[in-house]
């Protein structure tokens, strides 16, 4: 079985132009005018200045039901309309992986509500999540989402929200990019 890996490239050409890029905590970015997304094992080109790379894993947290209600209502990637896309890399604390399972998923939902708030974001916000972690990169997450203008104020709402929970208390590195499609 062979797992797609995606790699996320800052450059200084590419099919996304960086419309905004803020380092929410932690070192930032070297700013770039523009991302590349790949799928496969592809050799960097020269004009890429940084490289991120995630797989899509299995879920971890999601229960039964979520999985289902998700399952019914997350739309794919590539819609027409959606031609804003975030991409925010975050990196969680030794604590946060130090935690059973059990725990980080009350932290994640009974304590958060990530996944039942999330959820009335779509289906207007689609969604991948990456895992980098045990590829041994500089973030855990590279988290990506793609959603039309009229949408941009609830996904920054969403995002605001997130970063109050006490899930965030772990997040010890994050860095927040907004594209346009070119
Ligand atoms: C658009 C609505 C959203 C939905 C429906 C959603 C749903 C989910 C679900 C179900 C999981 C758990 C997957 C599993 O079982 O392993 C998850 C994980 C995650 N989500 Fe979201 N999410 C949303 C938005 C966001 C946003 C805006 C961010 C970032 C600002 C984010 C960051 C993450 C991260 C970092 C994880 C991994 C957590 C971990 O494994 O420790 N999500 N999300």
């Amino acid at each position: 079985m062979s797992i797609p890996i995606y790699t996320f490239s800052g450059a200084l050409a590419g099919n996304w132009r960086v419309a905004q890029m803020d380092s929410i905590l932690g070192p930032a970015l070297e700013p770039v005018p523009f991302l590349n997304v790949t799928s496969g094992t592809l050799t960097s080109e020269s004009k890429t200045v940084w490289s991120l790379r995630g797989v899509v894993s299995h879920e971890r947290y999601v229960n039964r039901t979520e999985k289902n209600l998700l399952a019914a209502s997350s739309p794919v990637l590539g819609r027409s309309q959606d031609v804003c896309a975030a991409l925010i890399p975050i990196k969680k604390s030794e604590a946060w992986w130090s935690l059973p399972q059990d725990e980080r998923r009350a932290i994640l939902e009974e304590q958060s509500q990530h996944i039942s708030v999330g959820l009335k974001y779509v289906p207007a916000i689609a969604r991948r999540l990456h895992h980098s972690r045990d590829l041994g990169e500089p973030f855990d997450f590279l988290t990506w989402f793609e959603f039309a203008p009229e949408h941009i104020k609830a996904f920054e709402e969403l995002v605001t929200y997130l970063r109050t929970t006490a899930e965030w208390k772990y997040v010890v590195r994050e860095v927040d990019l907004r594209l346009r499609r070119v």
